[in-house]
């Protein structure tokens, strides 16, 4: 299936629709991500914290496709924001996938209460500079902490990772993403272990095309230009993920998926202001 491509800062380019991988490790996870390549994909989405570098990288490595095909992410963990660790835990992300580089990595979480994601900012600028990783970005940055990568090293994250779906659209991040030319990424797009999916507003447009409810939430993310990175085990729904680019919603339908936001809508209340991961 053909993936249109969304452009952002620095020229990078990415597929409009990547892989989630938050789980598939081990040999099943090495089956279900080649699975998955084989579809179409080719933005996969990883993390030091997920532990399954390995997978993600042997599935790469196996998967019968040139290397620069496939646009390969990792993550940098909260624990390891001071720039020596940072630096080492790149090279380490690096070895553990198997590959001569990474394609995108990202700061899991700013944790600003301990307050050192500039340092780890700039670990990444280093080991972008020195070939290790490509492109950078962040993860779960609010627009506060975006401005001040920007104001305090002069260089804006390329991806910024954030929690987007239709009970937490995140207007405001999305503008300032739009304006900066940061691409914005979905993470639990299909709002995970929630019930948008049964939602009786999603089901009946559903219906009304033809398609399934996680069809219609999708297509509401490239809606609003965001790049969703649902994660499915199983091949047939990996399938249906993908297929959501010729789906043509009405406005009417987007102003019932509107209707949807709720101001509690975070799955699991992890403000990136307060909340901090390690
Ligand atoms: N940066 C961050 O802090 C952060 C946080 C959370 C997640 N993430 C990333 O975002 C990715 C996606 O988020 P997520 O895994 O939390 O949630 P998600 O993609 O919204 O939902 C995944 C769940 O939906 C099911 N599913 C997938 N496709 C489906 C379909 N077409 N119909 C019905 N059910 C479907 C999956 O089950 P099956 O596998 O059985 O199909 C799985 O249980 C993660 O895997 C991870 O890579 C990043």
């Amino acid at each position: 299936m053909d993936v249109p491509a969304i452009q952002g800062r620095s020229g990078l380019s990415l597929p409009a629709i990547g892989l989630g991988t938050y789980s598939l490790d081990g040999q099943a996870g090495v089956d279900a991500i080649v699975e998955a390549i084989g579809l179409g994909y080719r933005l996969l989405d990883s993390a030091f914290n997920y532990e399954n570098e390995g997978a993600v990288g042997a599935a790469v490595r196996h998967c019968g496709l040139a290397r620069q095909e496939l646009i390969v992410t990792s993550k940098l963990p909260g624990r390891h924001h001071r720039f020596g660790d940072a630096t080492t835990t790149i090279e380490e992300s690096v070895l553990r996938m198997g590959l001569e580089s990474i394609d995108l990595y990202l700061i899991h979480w700013p944790n600003p209460l301990e307050d050192h994601y500039v340092e780890a900012w700039s670990a990444l600028i280093e080991a972008r500079n020195r070939g290790m990783v490509r492109y950078i970005g962040v993860s779960n940055f609010l627009p506060a902490h975006l401005e001040r990568l920007r104001l305090e090293t002069g260089e804006l994250p390329s991806v910024n990772q954030i929690e987007l779906h239709p009970y937490f659209p995140q207007v405001d991040a999305l503008a300032y993403h739009r304006e900066h030319g940061v691409i914005t990424e979905s993470w639990s797009p299909l709002g995970r272990g929630s019930d948008l999916l049964v939602n009786p507003v999603i089901v009946t447009i559903a219906g009304e095309h033809q398609i399934t409810p996680a069809q219609v939430v999708l297509a509401w993310h490239v809606h609003v230009g965001a790049l969703p990175i649902p994660k499915s085990k199983s091949i047939e729904r990996q399938r249906e993920n993908l297929d959501i680019f010729d789906i043509e919603l009405t406005a009417e339908n987007f102003d019932l998926i509107g209707t949807l936001s709720r101001d509690d809508g975070r799955l699991a209340d992890q403000d990136p202001s307060v909340y901090q991961e390690f």
